[in-house]
């Protein structure tokens, strides 16, 4: 499949999709957005494919935001009437079930840091720097990160980033539980490939429902949530994968994955 904004790859069970607009560090225009939407459907619906990467083109960004020169001109019963953002999460977070990293190469500003929140994930390269700066354009976060940023890193530095507009750098980024790990930039798609491949390895479903029990997490009481996490431990037990799981342990070889 070809596009025009966006790179995609399969390589073995891990897709590859590169966002492809160097000249523009990578801005999110509503023609990113609709292929996005339709690479990662693909992706969901390719049983060969396991988990998903998704990094920037060029050596300076993963995505310097929403495409500020498309936004301009619109005025606010446009936003609103076209319900601007929305298809975001409702197709990259909530029709997405199986696991994507986003290997973060660069300034995530933006809607840029709100993608990259929206992965179950954040490898970046040290180099990368974050940021919500909507602010100094007479705006706010409008992707989910005023709630996705705060429940990651809290509510002071959450409330400081989104107030000031300031960036942070890897470092901070890996002390305030941003990003699950920093790797020198050069290293960056090796280490995102690597951990791809590993979480492609793992028993699908399996995959799958883990990361459902981590998101319900953010949208559950502690209660619920656990109750949650039992049901679909007890639903996995019934899976063939957790018989070869299991069998394949005792038998000290590697378990061949039904995906069911
Ligand atoms: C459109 C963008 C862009 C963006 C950069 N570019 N960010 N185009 N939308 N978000 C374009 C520039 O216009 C320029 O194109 C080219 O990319 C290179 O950018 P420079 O500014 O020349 O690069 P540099 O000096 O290195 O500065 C890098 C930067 C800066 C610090 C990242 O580009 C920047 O501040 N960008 C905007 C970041 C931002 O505010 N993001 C939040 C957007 S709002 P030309 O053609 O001029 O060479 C958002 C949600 C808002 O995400 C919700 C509102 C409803």
């Amino acid at each position: 499949m070809s596009y025009e904004t966006i790179l995609t790859e399969k390589r073995g069970a891990v897709t590859l999709i590169t966002l492809n607009r160097p000249q523009a560090l990578n801005a999110l225009s509503s023609v990113v957005l609709d292929e996005l939407i339709e690479a990662f459907a693909a992706f969901e619906a390719d049983d060969s494919q396991r988990c998903a990467v998704l990094t920037g083109s060029g050596e300076k960004a993963f995505a310097a935001g929403a495409d500020i020169k498309e936004m301009s001109d619109k005025q606010a019963a446009d936003f609103y009437l076209e319900d601007f953002f929305s298809k975001w999460t409702s197709h990259l977070v909530k029709a997405v079930r199986k696991p994507w990293i986003a290997a973060v190469n660069g300034f995530a500003l933006g809607g840029g840091c709100e993608l990259a929140m929206m992965a179950d994930f954040i490898i970046a390269s040290d180099q990368a720097k974050f940021g919500q700066p909507e602010i100094k354009l007479g705006v706010a976060p409008g992707m989910g990160g005023s709630q996705r940023l705060t429940r990651a890193v809290g509510k002071s530095k959450a409330m400081e980033m989104c107030l000031t507009g300031r960036m942070m750098g890897a470092e901070e980024a890996e002390r305030s539980n941003l990003v699950a790990r920093v790797v020198p930039h050069d290293e960056l798609m090796t280490e995102a490939m690597k951990t791809a491949t590993t979480i492609a390895s793992m028993p699908p479903m399996a995959a799958m429902v883990n990361k459902e029990m981590v998101n319900s997490a953010f949208e559950t009481g502690l209660d619920q949530g656990v109750a949650l996490e039992r049901r679909l431990f007890q639903i996995l037990t019934a899976s063939e994968d957790k018989a070869e799981g299991m069998a394949a342990f005792i038998e000290k070889r590697e378990g061949k994955w039904q995906g069911r």
